[in-house]
């Protein structure tokens, strides 16, 4: 399964790392805005699988670490209707979805974006991008046009995807900043590593 995403990720990293050199990537030397008020946003599927056994997905792993050090709100995608529990499965749902471009609902209440200044935007890598329930999401939000939008994702293989250019092409009026990736091995085999990445990642950015 690896190899394979490998090899998807070739083609997506190299679309999209010619695509984000050409959009002129955010500078890290930007204005320290530990004033700012800041949401992060994510969606993560793994949690309760594995027989129960990883409380946590990834992707909530990197959402609380960006939490912990920017004092930030946050809000959890969770969709109406769960994903699968076998992997393998769960990429059939997905593959899917991403054919139909759908919109998977989502559960509870939306949050009230405008009381932001920055809000963060991750999930897992599916299928190169991000699952279709954060489309949902970013479709509902029309309010985070304009916002500092800094998207983060867990992989394993893909990076960022194309999720910087999503944010861009959807929010024009948005500064989208450098995003953070991490593969999901990392976050679950060594997860302070990728804590102190992310605080060094925040520190460029200014939070
Ligand atoms: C449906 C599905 C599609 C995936 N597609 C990709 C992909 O295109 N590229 C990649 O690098 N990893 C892919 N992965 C691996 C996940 O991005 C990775 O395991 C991630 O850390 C899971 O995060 P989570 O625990 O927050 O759900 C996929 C996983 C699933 C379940």
């Amino acid at each position: 399964m690896k190899k394979f995403w490998s090899i998807i990720t070739v083609i997506v990293t190299v679309f999209a790392a010619v695509a984000s050199f050409a959009v002129n990537p955010n500078s890290s030397a930007q204005a320290a805005s530990n004033n700012k008020k800041v949401l992060v946003v994510y969606f993560s599927r793994t949690q309760g699988v594995y027989g129960g056994r990883l409380k946590r997905g990834n992707t909530a792993r990197v959402a609380d670490f960006i939490q912990q050090k920017t004092n930030a709100d946050t809000y959890e995608i969770v969709p109406k209707k769960a994903y699968p529990k076998s992997y393998d499965r769960t990429t059939q749902v997905a593959q899917r979805e991403q054919n139909q471009n759908a919109r998977p609902a989502i559960k509870g209440k939306l949050p009230d974006v405008s009381k932001y200044d920055t809000v963060f935007i991750g999930g897992p890598i599916w299928w190169g991008e991000y699952p279709m329930v954060v489309r949902t999401f970013l479709d509902k939000e029309s309010g985070l046009n304009g916002k500092t939008l800094i998207p983060f994702t867990t992989n394993e293989g893909s990076g960022l995807g194309n999720t910087r250019q999503v944010l861009k092409k959807q929010f024009p009026k948005s500064k989208v900043r450098q995003g953070f990736t991490a593969t999901g091995n990392t976050v679950k085999n060594n997860p302070n590593r990728v804590r102190s990445q992310v605080n060094s990642w925040l520190d460029d950015l200014g939070y």
